[in-house]
């Protein structure tokens, strides 16, 4: 028997909730990265990797939908440990500092959450390269291979809203322009003509002149890898809600169109579309996350009724797959594909699938308006 969509949602958001628990009170070193879903064990990741802000905000989150203290708490001190990654030479500052911070001082007006998610702003502002009008990949990103100050991954979208929230904050409008520049700069590097994602791109870095497209996790530099697309989706989504621009909201809209034309009739993502071995590959239930989250958003961010509904509907169905079909009665989100290149955690779990899962549950249980983070 199908269960109704309101038991459903609530379901899930306890399932994940209890999940928090468990990893809150186990995980004593690092930050939670990717758990093997046979023995329920995180591999943790000491620094934070590009990832650790996303434990964080399944803390804020569930502090902001229960109101429970320990949230909050476990939030914070792993916030604190954010402090030395504001100068880290990566890119993905602006997860960490996105989801590890900001959210407490959006969701919950938390005054050490604001200082420490400036704190990440101010450290990464200063890497912008306004010759090429964007922010590198730096020289300690978290990617295997292609690193450094001509390297540019459409995965880095998303943290420029940091940037653009922290301008306000701080009374730095350059931090503006700079987020709205590099988010522009990627819709050349890796958006392509028909709506789909390429997800990296070399420049150089003295003129700023693209020189190459190609991947570094896809199957291959043409293909579509579901991640890349998941990425611009949520990046030109929360660009465009952070600074009302148009353009992001209609390459938002395009990606997120392509997405729906071309992922599997049972809603969730194989780790790259064009994967030949379709369908006995590895899925990625993370990127399917992303998406699900984002769509709650769009939903609400286009002004035609009728595409509201739709993406809306789309992001339902896909939640529910989610849910049913691969969130198990522990709360662990199984079927994310890490790094299908290296072979690196390809049917785990994943901690920002599991964080975007616990944003789109928060929503379809009322704790969260959609567009807010
Ligand atoms: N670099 C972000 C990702 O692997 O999805």
């Amino acid at each position: 028997m199908t269960m109704p969509d309101a038991a459903l949602w609530q379901a899930g958001f306890d399932r994940l909730l209890a999940r928090i628990d468990t990893t809150g009170t186990t995980v004593k070193e690092g930050f939670p990265h990717y758990g093997d879903p046979a023995t329920g064990r995180w591999t943790t990741s000491p620094a934070g990797d590009w990832t650790g802000g996303f434990w964080n905000g399944l803390c804020w989150l569930a502090a902001h939908g229960t109101g429970r203290e320990r949230y909050r708490e476990w939030a914070l001190a792993w916030a604190e440990r954010l402090r030395p990654r504001a100068t880290s030479d990566t890119v993905f500052r602006g997860f960490l500092f996105y989801y590890g911070a900001l959210l407490g001082a959006v969701l919950l007006g938390d005054a050490r959450a604001r200082e420490i998610a400036l704190l990440g702003a101010r450290g990464w502002a200063p890497s912008f390269n306004a010759k090429a009008g964007c922010f590198p990949l730096g020289a300690e990103a978290e990617e295997a291979y292609d690193v450094g100050h001509g390297e540019a991954n459409v995965d880095t979208v998303q943290g420029a809203a940091l940037l653009v929230w922290a301008a306000g904050e701080a009374g730095e409008p350059r931090w503006r322009e700079m987020a709205v520049s590099h988010a522009r700069r990627h819709i050349e590097f890796c958006i392509r003509e028909d709506g789909s994602v390429c997800q990296s791109a070399s420049f150089d870095p003295t003129t700023g002149r693209m020189l190459r497209r190609y991947t570094h996790k896809g199957i291959r530099d043409d293909s579509t890898w579901a991640r890349a697309q998941a990425w611009a989706i949520v990046g030109y989504t929360l660009m465009h809600r952070w600074t009302g621009e148009r353009d992001f909201l209609e390459v938002a809209r395009r990606t997120a169109d392509w997405w729906l034309a071309h992922v599997p009739a049972d809603h969730v993502a194989y780790w790259d579309f064009d994967d030949p071995a379709i369908p006995d590959t590895h899925r990625d239930t993370s990127a399917t996350a992303i998406v699900a989250a984002s769509l709650l958003k769009l939903a609400t961010l286009v002004p035609d009724g009728e595409l509201a509904r739709r993406y809306r509907g789309a992001a339902e169905a896909t939640v529910r797959a989610l849910v049913e079909r691969h969130l198990d009665e522990r709360g662990i989100l199984g079927d994310g594909c890490y790094n299908r290149r290296i072979g690196l955690a390809t049917r785990n779990e994943l901690i920002w699938g599991s964080y975007y899962l616990f944003e789109a549950l928060s929503v379809l249980t009322g704790r969260l308006e959609p567009a807010r983070i």
